[in-house]
């Protein structure tokens, strides 16, 4: 086996399209498409890492599909898809001061990560805290930023609110969990199956809803348990409030029977797209804040190939995606917002910022990546299955 490898996405498709690929000797991924010699020319600015672990994104899922703008934008097929990585410094570009040859780092990539060695701005690389292991420093940058971004720069929860999170077990959603906690927030989480609660709470959820059937669980004395007497029925928008606060599990929550519907929460995080965007935006309080960052509910979760009935599907759902119109945002006094980070490699300043905090939070061990399951680089498909499924915990990550 040659020792330097990169997955390459030959084209839009199933799982078939990620093949594996040999690099030169002395090759480093800079970006998802180029690569340079930097163990003996490492460019000025820049550090060559040998990578230990690169975290897998649900956007890389919809980069193989060939949904995600950005990477057709700036990488295009055939390429190697990728956001973030850790591993082990191996050569420093000119004006690079604060690293050096040996030393463990983590960081971000636009598209590249899915490769035994990468080359980065120094910009976008971060020491290795204690805290972290090298498979946890993987797959911590993309989910924590997205986290943050959603929480601090969009929503700015604070202490006292009560806040939505759905996905709460999953790699962003348990980010989020941790940040709200952080913050002081009640924090109820939304989950696929009843099985993910104990990771939902292990983030720090308050309360925590099962989408299909709304059943709701709470946990006391560390032991979890499903209110017995909840009906049957899926997730909805009047019957989850009305529910959360009959169980005492909305802190001054308030549930009102007025049009339109005004709900217990300050701020929603809802990436599901479709299925619950509407619902979402109706369980916002007074001047409450939905952020909306993913469209996940519209793709399919198994096969790894979106056939005629996937893309029949994504038009009908695109066209069913609730509009919200500026008066009625005003007259409701809420707001919808969204975001796309991998339009934000540019924005170094803020991405510093973030990260100082973030690892603050990591260095008083209030986050940590919450579950991390590993592949080798060489089972990328079987990673991609494993996400796309839907049934997933914490954070994937290949071991490169
Ligand atoms: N805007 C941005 O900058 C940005 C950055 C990073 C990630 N994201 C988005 O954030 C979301 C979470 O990403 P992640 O990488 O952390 O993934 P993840 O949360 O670890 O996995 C996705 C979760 O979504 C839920 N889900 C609902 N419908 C699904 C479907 N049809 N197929 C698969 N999963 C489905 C599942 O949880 P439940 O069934 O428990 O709900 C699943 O575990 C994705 O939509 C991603 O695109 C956006």
């Amino acid at each position: 086996m040659n020792s330097r490898q990169r997955v390459l996405i030959t084209a839009p498709g199933g799982y078939d399209k990620l093949q594996l690929e040999n690099l030169p000797d002395d090759a480093f991924m800079l970006g998802g498409k180029t690569t340079c010699d930097a163990q003996s020319a490492c460019p000025e600015g820049h550090v060559a890492v040998q990578v230990h672990g690169a975290g897998v994104n649900y956007a890389d899922i919809c980069i193989r599909w060939g949904l995600y703008g950005s990477y057709k934008r700036f990488v295009g097929y055939p390429g190697t898809p990728g956001f973030e990585f850790s591993g082990t410094v191996q050569a420093v570009g000119s004006g690079v001061a604060q690293f050096k040859p040996g030393q463990k780092v983590f960081g971000v990539t636009l598209f590249g990560a899915y490769a035994t060695h990468v080359c980065v701005p120094a910009s976008q690389l971060f020491a290795l805290p204690s805290k972290l292991t090298l498979d946890e420093g993987a797959g911590f940058c993309c989910t924590a930023l997205t986290a943050f971004y959603a929480i601090d720069r969009l929503a700015s929860s604070r202490k006292g609110e009560t806040v939505l999170i759905h996905s709460a077990a999953g790699g962003v959603g348990s980010m989020l969990v941790q940040l709200a906690r952080a913050r002081g927030c009640t924090v109820v989480g939304v989950v696929g199956r009843r099985a993910k609660a104990t990771v939902a709470f292990g983030a720090g959820c308050d309360a925590v809803v099962e989408k299909e059937t709304g059943g709701i669980a709470t946990k006391a004395a560390g032991e979890i348990s499903w209110l017995p007497d909840r009906p049957t029925e899926p997730l909805a928008g009047k019957n989850l409030a009305t529910a959360l606060e009959t169980a005492g599990c909305l802190v001054g929550g308030k549930v009102r029977d007025n049009t339109p519907a005004v709900g217990p929460f300050n701020a929603v995080f809802d990436a599901n797209g479709v299925a619950t965007l509407r619902m979402s935006y109706n369980l916002l309080a007074p001047t409450g804040r939905l952020v909306v960052y993913g469209f996940h509910s519209m793709l399919p979760r198994e096969g790894g190939k979106l056939g005629l009935v996937s893309w029949i599907k994504l038009a009908w759902d695109f066209v069913r995606t609730p509009r919200f119109g500026p008066m009625a945002l005003t007259s409701d006094n809420r707001s919808v917002m969204g975001f796309n980070l991998s339009y934000l490699f540019d924005e170094q300043e803020a991405l510093q910022e973030s990260m100082k905090s973030l690892l603050e939070l990591v260095n008083r061990g209030e986050l940590k990546v919450s579950t991390v399951t590993t592949f080798q680089l060489r089972d990328v498909a079987g990673a991609h299955a494993s996400l796309e499924s839907g049934l997933t915990t914490g954070k994937i990550v290949l071991l490169c």
